[in-house]
């Protein structure tokens, strides 16, 4: 939800921001911009469009100058305008601001500021920042910054710049991700991830909210909005470059994909436990003890998008190890409703970015009613993780399509780690966790198996491309595979698609299938095979036309079925990690042929900030 990244150094800023915001496009791409400063004044280029409409529109006239900021945009007030886009300026261009989050009370500070005089140009909250910085200026941008800042009600993560204060950059933050990179030379960065700056530096110090850094030539200095120095601990980023270029695939997504056996392994990787039957989780055992589930009385799951659809498996996983009542919610529901929580409530937010807006205020509003709060995270140092008393990371490594793929297996994966955790030895025999760690261990070397089938399911994504509607079914472990099939079919090829419980299609969405409605069916064997090969047979007899994923050697399948992927056997609860990928390919696959932007599908982005 909009990127912003600054730097002052020794090099010419307007290249390094441009690549650097390439690295944050994922978080909104609707319009870009940057300000370089130099002897005094603001050169500021901007654009509707994305960063390589910038580029092209700079041309060869580059803004010449050491220090600047810049932006990538997901529109929240006032449409993705070239007018819009940031950076925003004071009335005098002598105040750049670039901004992430959402100032809540910019209606009333905007007229306030326009009764004092103030001429805006935008629609945008942002602008409100840039002329109240203005109206606070006395001598120092760090005091104006801060003074503003006092005023504002909202989230932000924000740089500026000014030409009053020169060789100075200022950034804070308050509910959107913000850190400070320190290279050599010296070189001095700040962004939204580091995904930005990962090519210059790796030592990187995380703001936290109420927090204000200001960079100059010299060093950089953290301090509290009221001016008090505070000392920072810097952390080393564990990935570099390497880790988020596209390595010779055409798209991020595929890239993902295909990392499977990678990332689901790092997930696992010196956490599984074979001999003693169990696994170890040092994230966790700070504030939740092995086998220690029962001074809770419930457990409460929440996430949005897809990890929302990994928490549903991770609740019936739960339920069926650790014998607790578990609920599932949407984390945007669940933190305006009252819930009932105290705390004998665990309380786990999963989240691959640990910046989901609705995901962390749903984990503050548990925490604040007593619960326990645990977080199951990939963005290491992301605010999520700092949030929560305890966690789990899942290592997947940085995701850059915006479509979630890999963090969804490994997040399943987390779940089911989780969920041997906690329970103890009167709800799962010795034998019954033996036989999931060794199905676990087993996962990367079938994920492969299942990639390697890339060709085929391309070839019925060509076949299948011009439909308009999908169906996606599944019971059990796979109804929550079969919302998220969905979901990466609309998500990136525009392509309406539901995802339903099997059963519960002969209760509505029975009546639109005809031979123009693809219906595909998550059916591994399974405790309720049979009962989805009578689903099956439904849609059959209503002439639908039927994919099937489903383990090897499924006779009966291959006869009613129009087509059969099949994924390798493991235990019900690991499931979803085998059956979604093929669902992940041909959503790739159909959307590449419909000539789609698969890494920045339209109208989404990748860390949603805003609630
Ligand atoms: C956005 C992304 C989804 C993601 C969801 C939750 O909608 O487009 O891919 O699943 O946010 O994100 P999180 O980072 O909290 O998992």
């Amino acid at each position: 939800m909009c990127g912003i990244v600054g730097y002052i150094g020794p090099s010419e800023a307007a290249p390094l921001l441009l690549e650097s915001l390439r690295r944050l496009e994922y978080r909104g791409y609707d319009s870009a911009g940057l300000t370089v400063c130099e002897d005094g004044t603001l050169d500021t280029r901007k654009i509707s469009g994305k960063i390589a409409d910038l580029v092209q529109a700079i041309g060869a006239s580059l803004p010449k100058g050491t220090l600047g900021i810049a932006h990538t945009r997901w529109a929240t007030h006032g449409a993705p305008t070239t007018a819009n886009a940031h950076p925003h300026h004071d009335c005098k261009n002598e105040i750049a601001v670039v901004h992430n989050g959402i100032i809540e009370n910019a209606a009333v500070l905007r007229r306030k500021l326009e009764e004092l005089g103030h001429t805006f140009r935008s629609e945008t909250d942002t602008e409100v920042l840039a002329h109240l910085i203005d109206e606070c200026y006395e001598d120092r941008l760090e005091d104006a910054v801060a003074a503003a800042l006092s005023q504002v009600e909202g989230t932000y993560g924000i740089a500026v710049v000014s030409t009053r204060d020169v060789d100075k950059l200022v950034a804070a933050r308050k509910g959107s991700p913000l850190l400070i990179g320190l290279g050599e030379g010296p070189m001095y960065f700040v962004a939204s991830d580091a995904a930005a700056i990962v090519e210059h530096t790796r030592d990187v110090v995380y703001l936290d909210d109420g927090e204000l850094a200001v960079l100059d030539r010299k060093g950089y200095r953290t301090l509290d909005l009221k001016g008090q120095p505070l000392t920072k601990e810097v952390s080393r980023v564990s990935w570099d470059l390497g880790t988020i270029e596209r390595g010779g695939f055409p798209h991020y997504m595929l890239k993902e994909i295909f990392e499977q056996p990678n990332s689901v392994r790092d997930t696992m990787r010196g956490r599984l436990l074979e001999e003693e039957g169990t696994v170890r989780l040092g994230g966790l055992s700070g504030c939740l003890p092995r086998d220690g589930i029962d001074q809770y009385n419930r457990i409460v799951l929440t996430a949005c998008g897809t990890s929302w659809h990994a928490a549903l498996i991770g609740e019936y996983m739960l339920e069926e190890f650790a014998r607790i009542p578990v609920e599932t919610e949407y984390a945007s529901e669940f933190r305006y409703r009252n819930p009932v929580l105290d705390e004998r409530s665990l309380v786990i937010g999963i989240s691959q970015s640990g910046e989901t807006a609705d995901t962390l205020a749903a984990l503050q509003e548990a925490r604040s009613k007593g619960a326990r709060v645990v977080g199951i995270v990939n963005v290491v140092g992301s605010t999520i993780a700092r949030e929560t008393e305890c966690g789990v990371y899942i290592h997947a490594g940085p995701e850059i399509g915006v479509a979630s793929t890999k963090a969804f297996t490994s997040q399943v994966v987390a779940l089911a780690l989780i969920t041997l955790y906690l329970s103890g030895e009167s709800t799962v025999a010795p034998e019954q966790r033996r036989e999931v760690l060794a199905a676990l261990k087993r996962l990367p070397d079938q994920i492969l198996e299942i990639l390697a089938r890339n060709d085929e399911i391309r070839g019925m994504a060509e076949r299948y491309h011009l439909h308009r509607n999908f169906l996606y079914l599944g019971r059990g472990y796979n109804f929550p595979v079969a919302l998220e099939g969905a979901l990466k079919l609309k998500e990136i090829s525009y392509i309406h698609a539901e995802g339903y419980p099997a059963a519960e299609m002969k209760h509505g969405p029975i009546a639109l299938i005809d031979e123009n409605m693809p219906v595909v069916f998550i059916a591994p064997h399974s405790s309720v095979y049979s009962k989805i090969l009578s689903n099956i047979e439904e849609v059959k007899a209503r002439g639908g036309r039927v994919i099937a994923i489903s383990t090897d050697g499924n006779g009966e399948l291959d006869k009613l079925a129009d087509h059969v992927v099949t994924v390798p056997a493991t235990v019900e609860m690991l499931q979803p990690v085998l059956t979604v990928i093929p669902l992940q390919l041909l959503a790739y696959h159909i959307a590449v042929f419909r000539g789609c932007n698969v890494d920045q599908p339209r109208n989404l982005a990748k860390s949603v900030t805003v609630e």
